[in-house]
Parts: structure tokens; C-alpha cells; sequence
């Protein structure tokens, strides 16, 4: 098959959160099965091209846009069949993704119309890896940044005989950003007027870029089986259930992988010692080094409690803030928080200073982003916490499930699709899910959770070992994406496994 990824973030060039990781796997994945695969996404100040092993080539096509006219230039690099290549344009090239400390940056929309159709042009123009892919191509875009691919096909490119059987799949990872933007912007998409009416960009009398996409894709998918019905109903897709639902029947939810490799507790260069479901012994050397490098006491009795990710309200951040007075005073529990927050939610990060001040002995905020830390967390704590308001799929409580850190979660979208309730009579789960996402509940599940790790080891260990023995893997995922990519190109009569 041939695949055209387009993401506004891909693991290992860029990231800020679970779309990067995706991404980038899926890619992996995909090529490691053969098929030819190109990744298109933008080179941002912050990307180091070079150290990353691309090239600069001197592919510059003509774009369009805002009345000027574009030439982004694309970097390549390529390993196997597949080929990555990032888009170099002075609008990329500041230090921040989608903005910096003073918020978002004014001409996102026009940053990611730029890299939607650079994107259609990278699969016709770049070597991947001796001749292009052509136009007989999936393209699988993802989320609002890249979901103008099916507009621009439609509006610009098949009225030209261009790309007559390339479908798009537009995966939602999350529905909390559209990409939504005032109607004077339309303009500087450079779309004839028509496209801007309901059945396609317009949205309260504004564009809304991944409105486009869910009316224009041949196939819809998000990244949970729960989260593809949760977005149909009663606001789950802050104001697009409408338009979702008339695409009901191309709708399909496919819970996200994990990266398997990186993420091993068995073979993880970031840890102090080696584990797997056999041998958890290892597990509690870690504890003690994340104690000891987080300056907590090395205490094998204190429950250590953790937490990372984008601190966010999505993430139900003020949940744990409001228990951790009743993790420490009741259970002697020791909590570790890794993330970071954007300009919008920087009380979160001053609220868990506060605690940490108040509990020196107990709670630590480590604020900022890093890799090993996050390894080092999901591996030497007790247990994940992990109460998010919404989550489309999460990955975070999948790599716990890995290391042998069972979660506790609030019930909903891919969490409720992932952790099993530990069930002690029947000797079944994976972890501890709450269904209102208010303190109170989750204290009841963390109590529970932490009264097995406690009084009944034995059963917590079988807990783990449970979540430790599911194949989550990317390897296991694909198959249905192939399934997917097979059925849109019959819609428009092309045969991807040719
Ligand atoms: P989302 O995409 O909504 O942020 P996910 O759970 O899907 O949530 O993915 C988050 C990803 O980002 C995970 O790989 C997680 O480990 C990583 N991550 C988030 N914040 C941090 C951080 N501060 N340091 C290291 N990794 C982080
Ligand atoms: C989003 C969601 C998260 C999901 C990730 C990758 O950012 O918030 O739940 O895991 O995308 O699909």
C-alpha cells in the first residue's frame, strides 16, 4: 500500500502529546509491513533536521495562499520504505509548536493549510523512496492541522483530474481542538467561496477547519471505541455532534497502540533495573531510585502514586490536587506529577508547587518535559492515577498497564476501553475506574486501589501481571487500519493493494 501520514507533530522530530507518539508508530508500523509510507510535517524552529539525518532538497512547489505565493521547501530522509519529510517555511520556524507564552500564534490557520497541501504535493513529488507515490494514494491525516486535505482534494485538485482515487481517513484524536477560526480567514484559504457554507467549512458563521475534514473524508476514525460514540452525543464533541452524526456510518473507533520497543519494561535504558511479569522484582529497585532521585524518602511501605501529562483540564488535573491532602494525611502515600501547562493553565502548575511546599516529605511537582522521567515515573510508582474529564484514548495508563503500575481512572472514552475494574471475588482486572469525576470518587477508587496494594499484595500482583500480559502493541492495531485503507479506496475505485 502507499500512505501519506500527515500530523502536525510526529515522534521523533516533534511532540507535545499522544498524537506526536501516534503517529510516528503508525508510520513505523506500516513500513515494517512492507508498505510504502511518507510522513509529512512541518520543520519548526525546535526540529533539528539535520541530527535527525534529513537533507535538504530542492522539491520548493508553488502554493497558493493568503494571496502570496508560497515555496516551501522539503527536507527527506528515508529508512526502508518509508520516507519522512518535513516542510520548511519561515512560518514554521519559531521556537514554539502551536504558539508561546503569550498564547497561541495568530496565523495557525494558515501554518496548517500550508502543510495540507504541501502534504498532497509531497506524495506526488518526493521520492519515496526511488519514485513518488503518485496520486493513487491513501492519505491519512489527523486532526484539525491536516483535516483541509480532503477540502483542498475536492475543491481544488479533482475538479483538475488530480488525484481521482485518493481517499483521506481523518483520525480524531481530540475533539476539544478544531481548529475554529473568524470567517475573514476563509479568504486566505484560497478556496472558491461555495466551500464555505454548512455542508463543508462553515461553522457559527465562522470556518471551522476540522468540520471540513469530518464532511469531505471518505472515513472517519477516532482512537477508542468508546470515544466514537461519546462524540455523537450530548456536547462530547464540543458542538460537531451534528455534523458527526451525518457521517455516522464511516465512523469507526480504533484504540491506539503503544510503541511496544520503547516501552519495555524488560529492555528501558532509562531504569536502574529490568522487569517483566515473570520477575517484578526489579520494580522495586526503581521505586527506591525514583525516590532517592526525586528526594523522597526511600520508603518501600509509602504507596508512591503517579502522574504525567499535559496539565490541562482535560486531564483532570484539579482531581488529584484536591486529593493529594488525603493521599498523604490518610495513607502516608507519596505522589510524583510530571507535565507541564500552557499559558491558559499555569495555576495548575502553581497549585502542585504549593503542595509540594506544604508535603516536602510526600509530593513531588516536577514540572517541564522529559522522556526518562516519564519512563522512570511509570516505572517506579505503585500505581498511575490518571482521572482525566475526557480522553479520546490516552497512553499514558497503557504504559502503566505495561510496567506493571496498575491505574486508576476515571471511566470514560479510551480509558473505560483499556482498564479492566479489578474485580476481587472473580480474581479479574486490570485496575480501578470511578464513573463521576468528582474528588469524592476518586478518593473511593484510590482507596481501594491502594487497600489491595497494601493488605492484599498477592491479589495486587496478579493485577499487574494481568495488565502486564495484554498485547498492546502497534503490531496488533495495524490490521484494522489496513482494513480501513482497503475499504475507502474501493469507495473511490482504487485497489491500494495493487
Ligand atoms: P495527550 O495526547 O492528550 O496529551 P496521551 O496520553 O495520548 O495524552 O499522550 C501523552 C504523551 O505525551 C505520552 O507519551 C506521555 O508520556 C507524554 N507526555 C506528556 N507530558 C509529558 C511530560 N511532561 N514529560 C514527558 N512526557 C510527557
Ligand atoms: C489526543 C488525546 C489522547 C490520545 C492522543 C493520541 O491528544 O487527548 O487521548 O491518546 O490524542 O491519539
Amino acid at each position: 500500500m502507499r500512505i501519506a501520514i500527515l500530523s502536525s507533530e510526529i515522534v521523533p522530530f516533534s511532540k507535545t502529546g499522544g498524537l506526536a507518539d501516534v503517529t510516528g508508530a503508525l508510520a513505523d508500523t506500516l513500513a515494517r509491513r512492507g508498505h510504502r509510507v511518507i510522513t509529512v510535517s512541518p520543520k519548526y524552529g525546535i526540529v533539528d533536521a539535520p541530527a535527525h539525518g534529513f537533507r535538504p532538497t530542492d522539491i520548493t512547489p508553488r502554493i497558493d495562499l493568503a494571496w502570496r505565493t508560497w515555496h516551501p521547501r522539503f527536507w527527506v530522509r528515508r529508512e526502508g520504505t518509508r520516507t519522512d519529510v518535513l516542510v520548511e517555511s519561515a512560518i514554521y520556524d519559531r521556537p514554539g509548536i502551536y504558539g508561546d507564552s503569550h498564547g497561541g500564534f495568530g496565523d495557525n490557520h494558515l501554518r496548517y493549510a500550508l502543510l495540507s497541501r504541501a502534504g498532497i504535493e509531497a506524495a506526488r513529488l518526493v521520492p519515496a523512496p526511488d519514485v513518488p507515490l503518485g496520486e493513487d494514494v491513501v492519505f491519512h491525516v489527523n486532526d484539525w492541522h491536516t483535516a483541509l486535505v480532503p477540502v483542498y482534494l475536492n475543491a481544488m485538485y479533482r475538479p483538475l483530474g488530480l488525484f481521482p482515487r485518493a481517499p483521506t481517513v481523518l483520525t480524531l484524536h481530540n475533539l476539544a481542538h478544531q481548529g475554529a477560526f473568524s470567517a475573514e480567514r476563509f479568504v486566505d484559504l484560497e478556496l472558491p467561496s461555495r466551500w464555505h457554507a454548512p455542508w463543508c467549512l462553515e461553522w457559527h458563521g465562522g470556518v471551522n477547519l476540522l468540520k471540513g475534514g469530518v464532511m469531505q473524508a471518505e472515513a472517519l476514525t477516532t482512537v477508542s471505541e468508546t470515544y466514537a460514540r461519546e462524540i455523537l452525543y450530548d456536547g462530547g464533541s464540543f458542538g460537531l455532534e451534528e455534523a458527526l452524526r451525518s457521517r455516522m456510518r464511516d465512523l469507526v473507533g480504533v484504540r491506539n497502540g503503544i510503541d511496544a520497543r520503547q516501552w519495555d519494561p524488560a529492555n528501558d535504558p532509562h531504569l536502574d533495573a529490568r522487569y517483566d511479569a515473570l520477575h517484578l522484582g526489579g520494580k522495586a529497585v526503581c521505586k527506591a531510585a525514583l525516590q532517592a532521585e526525586l528526594g523522597l524518602p526511600i520508603d518501600s511501605h509509602a504507596p508512591l502514586l503517579g502522574n504525567i501529562g499535559r496539565l490541562d483540564p482535560q486531564k483532570g488535573i484539579p482531581l488529584i490536587i484536591d486529593s493529594i491532602p488525603w493521599l498523604v494525611e490518610a495513607h502516608g502515600a507519596q505522589v510524583v506529577v510530571l507535565g507541564s501547562a500552557g499559558a491558559a493553565n499555569r495555576h495548575l502548575e502553581h497549585q502542585l508547587r504549593a503542595l509540594e511546599q506544604r508535603y516536602p516529605r510526600n509530593v513531588r511537582a516536577w514540572i517541564g518535559f522529559s522522556e526518562r522521567m516519564a519512563h522512570r515515573i511509570e516505572a517506579g510508582s505503585d500505581l498511575f492515577m490518571m482521572p482525566s474529564l475526557f480522553e479520546p484514548c490516552g497512553l499514558n495508563q497503557l504504559y502503566s498497564l505495561r510496567y506493571g503500575t496498575p491505574p486508576i481512572v476515571h471511566a470514560t472514552g479510551g480509558l473505560v476501553d483499556s482498564v479492566e475494574p479489578h474485580d476481587p471475588r472473580n480474581d479479574t482486572g486490570t485496575g480501578w475506574l470511578f464513573h463521576t469525576p468528582s474528588g469524592e470518587h476518586f478518593r473511593e477508587a484510590l482507596h481501594w486501589a491502594i487497600v489491595t496494594w497494601k493488605h492484599h499484595p498477592e491479589s495486587f500482583r496478579r493485577v499487574q501481571v494481568r495488565g502486564m500480559s495484554e498485547d498492546l502493541s502497534w503490531e496488533a492495531v495495524i490490521p484494522k487500519y489496513e482494513h480501513i485503507y482497503r475499504f475507502v479506496g474501493k469507495k473511490l475505485g482504487l485497489d491500494v493493494d495493487r
